[in-house]
């Protein structure tokens, strides 16, 4: 059997119609525009409308990833939803985004890696097309993280929003489409820190759904040092260096974050999609909501080296080298 790579060929997002400013937030709990900005970069975030599940947002994203790959839900025989947020605590939301879409064949699964969930997702997605379970997969990263806040909690309800992204991978021969295709992936995690970032609930502790809870100066400090220790392995395995990187699409937690750590591993500032100003964080959903802004306005082209990181509960971490 010829050796296959996984290239992608489209991608899409959506966001929930209702946006929440800094300002909306000061009128629900004790805030400021200027704190938030200054500690987070966060100015606005999107609310999900009552009846609006994460199901709804990643089937909205996979259509848009469809039609921007020009392929419609058929071609697909593999969904990989990475969420913290599912509609229901069984089964997996990727099943109801495969009946949404009408898909009746291939398979369907959610994972779970809170905000790292869509390097997981791309990374996992990847490895089964590569060994010939699926063809084309939708890897989708959605979040309802506003359902899960505690909205009397300033040190966290004012970080957070809702929102999908997706992209279409497909396998190909790997000797096909020039250098194009996902070239490396680094995926970490380390359950001691489980207490830094966690919702204190679930069906098997509390039998309730839980609020997320977080020591942010915690997670501040280690964030900067496991985003440098993937990506310096993405580096090592490939020969690259910074300046290699076309386009550096973190993930969108917060803007500090991301400039210490673009600062520390010398990533020219031009080269880095920011989109945590308007879309706050959004977990699992981030990088691909940042990949379709930055591919709809004509900053990504076919080709381009990208490089993709994530952090967050568990703590879990990773990246992904791919060439659009
Ligand atoms: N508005 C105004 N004041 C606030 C707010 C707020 N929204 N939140 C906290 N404060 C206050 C605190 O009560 C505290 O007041 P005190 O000194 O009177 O006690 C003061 O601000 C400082 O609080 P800290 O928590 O120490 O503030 P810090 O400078 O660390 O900023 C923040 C908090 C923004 C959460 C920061 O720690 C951070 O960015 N951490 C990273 C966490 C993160 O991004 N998590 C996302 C999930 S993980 C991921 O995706 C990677």
């Amino acid at each position: 059997m010829s050796q296959l790579k996984c290239i992608i060929r489209g991608v899409g997002s959506y966001l929930p119609e209702e946006t929440l400013t800094n300002s909306d937030l000061a009128r629900i709990v004790d805030t400021s525009d200027e704190w938030i900005v200054e500690r987070t970069g966060i100015r606005e975030r999107h609310r999900a409308a009552p009846g609006e599940f994460t199901s709804d947002l990643a089937t909205k994203a996979a259509l848009a990833a469809l039609k921007d790959a020009g392929l419609q839900p058929d071609d697909i025989d593999l969904i990989v939803l990475a969420t913290a947020t599912p509609d229901n605590t069984f089964p997996a939301s990727a099943v109801q985004v495969q009946a949404n879409l009408g898909i009746r064949h291939g398979f369907a699964f959610d994972l779970h890696a809170v905000c790292s969930g869509f390097v997981y997702a791309l990374t996992t997605a990847d490895a089964q097309l590569k060994a010939g379970l699926a063809k084309r997969a939708l890897v989708i990263g959605a979040e309802t993280f506003t359902r899960i806040l505690d909205w009397t909690d300033r040190g966290t309800c004012v970080l957070f929003g809702d929102g999908a992204g997706a992209v279409v991978l497909e396998a190909v021969d790997a000797d096909s489409h020039g250098e194009r295709g996902i070239i490396t992936s680094h995926l970490r995690s380390d359950g001691r820190h489980k207490a830094k970032l966690y919702v204190d609930g679930g069906p098997s502790t509390t039998q309730t759904t839980g609020h997320l809870r977080m020591e942010g100066r915690e997670v501040f400090k280690h964030a900067v040092g496991m985003i440098t220790d993937v990506i310096e392995a993405s580096f090592a395995a490939t020969g690259t260096t910074a300046a290699d990187i076309d386009w550096f699409v973190p993930h969108q937690a917060n803007r500090r974050i991301i400039d210490a750590s673009v600062k520390k591993l010398g990533i020219a500032p031009e080269k880095v999609v920011v989109t945590v100003d308007v879309h706050g964080n959004t977990s699992a959903a981030s990088i691909p909501l940042a990949l379709s802004v930055a591919k709809a306005d004509g900053r990504i082209q076919p080709n381009d080296l990208i490089l993709l990181e994530a952090m967050g509960g568990g703590f879990t971490w990773g990246a992904v080298m791919l060439r659009w």
